[in-house]
């Protein structure tokens, strides 16, 4: 099974910062392990330069942070699948929870950008999670079930088996308290068994992931990598938590 870690920069560093960040993490990527994808998904306004200071290496890959399911079209704001494969981004992160929270992204818009991410040959990184009310009301399975049956509704095998997903308890985003690596890998095991195509998907775990905690995430069956926001500011940190994703030894 494939192991990534993505690094979600969501709304930090200008172009010029975006540059100096990759620049510190090529300078580390020599000690990157090997078997491992390593993803930088910085804002839009930073892709090209991102993309043009990444080309020619291919120790970490580019990523996007949303995308529209049109091609082209009155949508203001928004960013087609073309405007990304002109810059080589290979991955796309859709479903975010600040998304679906701050932009009213639905399951329906989820699924509709993972098809046409699919057709574009981006792979989609579908995330889902609970809140902390729907934890607490034991929820959580209901919850993550129904996102990702919903994502990926009338897609082929084959389409589903090129998809990653990420779970991401909203809780443990940003907060600092991330989500034990037992309990996680319960919940990302009712999501791999939602379609028998999921058993060789990768499903990241995302929140709060640290260097300090990435090797107990990397040791669970159900685990192939992780999503990462604060932790991918840094470079020193996120290449830790690269080299800790090797550690944990998931097959
Ligand atoms: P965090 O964010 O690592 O800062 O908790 C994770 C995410 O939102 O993808």
């Amino acid at each position: 099974m494939r192991t990534i870690i993505a690094g979600n920069w969501k709304m930090h560093k200008t172009a010029r910062e975006a540059l100096s960040l990759v620049d510190g993490l090529i300078a580390l990527s020599a000690d990157f392990p090997p078997g491992i994808d390593v993803v930088v998904a910085p804002p839009f306004t930073a892709l090209e330069a991102v993309s043009h200071r990444l080309r020619g290496q291919t120790a970490i890959q580019l990523g996007a942070q949303s995308m529209h399911w049109e091609n082209q079209g009155a949508y203001t704001g928004e960013i087609s699948p073309p405007m990304l494969q002109e810059f080589g981004v290979a991955y796309v992160i859709l479903g975010h929870s600040e998304r679906r929270a701050a932009c009213g992204e639905t399951n329906e818009f989820v699924r509709l950008k993972t098809r046409a991410a699919l057709a574009a040959g981006i792979t989609p990184i579908v995330a889902v999670g609970e809140t902390l009310e729907e934890k607490e009301a034991g929820q959580t399975q209901n919850k993550v079930v129904t996102q990702t049956v919903e994502a990926l509704e009338g897609l082929s095998g084959d389409e589903c088996a090129r998809v990653v997903l990420a779970y991401e308890p909203i809780w443990a985003i940003g907060t600092g308290r991330n989500d034990d690596p037992h309990n996680a890998n319960h919940t990302m095991h009712w999501i791999r068994s939602c379609k028998p195509e999921l058993a060789r998907v990768p499903i990241l775990y995302g929140g709060s992931v640290k260097p300090e905690n990435m090797a107990g995430y990397a040791a669970m069956e159900n685990i192939n990598g992780a999503l990462v926001g604060g932790a991918s500011l840094q470079a020193e940190s996120f290449a830790g938590i690269v080299r800790a994703a090797a550690s944990g030894g998931s097959a």
